[in-house]
Formats: structure tokens, sequence, C-alpha cells
């Protein structure tokens, strides 16, 4: 009997463990209702009288001893386990915030501002909520003329009567400040605007133009070349080239449809060129004398030209991206790629 006491001594002494499921596994084993140490003090009643004085004092000191570690086990294990959980660097700083990019639109809209901004233009803004007046007569498109027919329009009602559409181009925005500012005038004009079109890869609803007007005395169609071509070197790079195509706009005589060279390719030819090396990123033209006169200009003393380009157009050249729907849906997989970008 005394050799069990021992050897379940030894056994206890050995043991180790910071482990809580193994220390709540000793203290079952030993000192547990049916553990091992009240085993032997139900055998107590088989030990003969003269030996169970000392019997009984090593049984105690045997439960004493395994209370002990028990209990000194147990203390190691909380401390390991808090220390396990506690920051083990309080100066460590905290985890970082994320942080949002801001949108393609806005970076190449910025963009171009900025070019501008760098030859004399300042930015102006209109309404998206247009007149007709604005976005159309004052324009030059006459009453019922097919031409408004080229714009398809979202009409908007109005409690008196008025025609009010969302504006189907920045160019209402000419008329406003040529109605408003003193000569000379040199502005664009960054927006939103609206078309009935149905949405798909290349046509969208609603997209975004930045719109140019210049108006002095002795402003010539050269005038809009130049200013047309240093802003493409800006914005492509020296070996960009531009290509005038005569076109047709109400608001501009002559009118001219520009062609950037296709910076996807380097202009051999892609299915985003369409094999042209060509892509078509805005209208211009010199501003018609009727277009001045109806907004107080005299068109015998003063010229003008005036340019809107398509933004998201730029941006697809810039950002390789064929897609008009992803500039609106706002999927964080494709607004985080412009993050690191300028
Ligand atoms: N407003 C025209 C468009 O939306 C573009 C343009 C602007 C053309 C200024 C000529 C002059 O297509």
């Amino acid at each position: 009997m005394l050799e069990k006491v021992d050897e379940i001594k030894q056994q206890i002494e050995a043991f180790q463990t910071e482990n809580p499921e193994e220390l709540e596994a000793f203290r079952i084993k030993y000192l547990g209702s049916k553990g091992l140490i009240k085993g032997l003090f139900a055998d107590f009643k088989n030990v003969p009288n003269d030996q169970k004085k000392e019997f009984g004092q090593r049984l105690n000191e045997l439960k004493n001893f395994a209370q002990e570690k028990h209990d000194a086990l147990k203390a190691t294990a909380t401390k390991a386990q808090s220390k396990a959980n506690a920051p083990d660097d309080l100066t460590r700083p905290g985890e970082p915030l994320p942080v949002g990019s801001r949108h393609p639109i806005s970076l190449v809209r910025d963009e171009i501002i900025d070019i501008f901004s760098r030859i004399g233009y300042s930015v102006e803004e209109g309404p998206e909520v247009e007149d007709d007046w604005h976005n159309f007569t004052a324009l030059n498109f006459p009453e019922e003329h097919p031409a408004r027919d080229m714009q398809d329009t979202f009409f908007v009602n109005s409690e008196n009567g008025e025609n009010l559409a969302l504006r189907t181009h920045t160019s209402s925005v000419q008329v406003r400040i040529m109605e408003s500012q003193e000569l000379p005038i040199r502005i664009i004009a960054p927006g939103r605007v609206y078309r009935n079109e149905a949405i798909s890869a290349r046509a969208h609803c609603f997209f975004h133009q930045v719109e140019g007007l210049y108006i002095d005395k002795n402003v010539s169609f050269a005038d809009l070349k130049q200013t047309l071509l240093f802003f493409v070197k800006e914005m492509f790079g020296e070996k960009a080239k531009i290509r005038l195509r005569p076109s047709y706009f109400p608001f501009t005589e002559p009118s001219a449809e520009m062609d950037v060279s296709c910076t996807i390719c380097n202009s051999k030819g892609c299915n985003v060129c369409k094999y042209t090396g060509w892509l078509e990123i805005m209208g211009c033209g010199m501003v018609d004398p009727n277009v001045l006169e109806n907004c107080g200009i005299d068109s015998k003393v003063y010229s003008g030209f005036a340019f809107g380009m398509g933004v998201e157009r730029i941006a697809q050249l810039k950002f390789q991206v064929n897609d008009l729907r992803l500039y609106s849906e706002n999927d964080v997989r494709f607004l985080d790629q412009f993050k690191a970008v300028f």
C-alpha cells in the first residue's frame, strides 16, 4: 500500500502542464471524487491496525501534495493564458483603416482641368436640369428641327409648363457663360450629361463631358487646333497625334470631330480603335455666329471656338477599360485598382 502512495506521488511530481484542459484531467484523475487518492482512502479500512497511523499520515500528505501541485499549475496556466491574450507590444501602431480611392472619372476630369488651367482656362459649372433655351434653342437647334433628335433627351415634368430636360451635353454651360460673363471668355465646364440610350458596354444613359469655350477678337480655327494638340500631348504624351474630320453640330460652323492616335496599339490597329489606329474623343468647331448673337455677343467683332470631350472615352484610353458600365457599378474590385494612379 505504501508503495502505491509513493508511486502516485512520483507521478504527481513529474506532471507538468500549462494547458487548462490537461490540468483539469489531472484534477479528476487524482483529486476527483472517483480519483486515485479517494480510492486509497477507501482502502484505508483494509490496512492492518499497526500501520494505520503511518498510512493515514502519508495519505493526507499525498492529498495535500496533489492539491498544492494542482493549485500551483493552475496559477501558471492562468498567467500564460492572459499573457497570450494581451497585446505584447503596447506601442505597436493600430491596424490601418481601409482608405477609399478616387474614382477614375474624377481622376481624368481633374487632369483635364489641370491641363487647361495651365493655359489660362477657368472652371465653370451649370445645372444638370436645364431649360430648352440653354440646351437647344440658344445653341441654334431650331424648333422641331431634326437635329434635336441627334441627342435622345430625358424630359422633365415641370410645374409651370416650362420645357425642362436633363442636359444632353455641357454645351448648355457655354450659353450661360456667354450670357453672363465679360469678354474675353476662356472657360472649361466639366459635368455630367444624360441621354436616353440603352445601357451597354459602349453606351450609357449618363456620362461625363468637359466643355471648352474661348471667345475673343481674332480667334481662329488654327488656335482651336493648336489648343487641342497641346491638350492631347499633355494628356497622352508627346507622341500622340490628332486628326480633325469635318462634322456637323448646329452650334459650330465649321464643325469637326477630333480623333487621337490610338494609345492602346500605337496606331497599329486593335479592337478598341477598330483597326483604324484612331479614336474619336471630342466634337469641336468655331462658335456659330447665330449662337454668339443669341447670347448678346457681336459676331462681327468677336469669334471663338468650342469643344466638348467625353471623359469616359479618355479614361478608357488611359486605363484600357473596355466596358462603360464599370464606371457606374461601383464595384470596389474595379475602383481599388485606381489607388496608385497619379
Ligand atoms: N456638345 C457636343 C456633343 O455633345 C460636342 C461639342 C461641343 C461639339 C462643343 C462642338 C462644340 O456631342
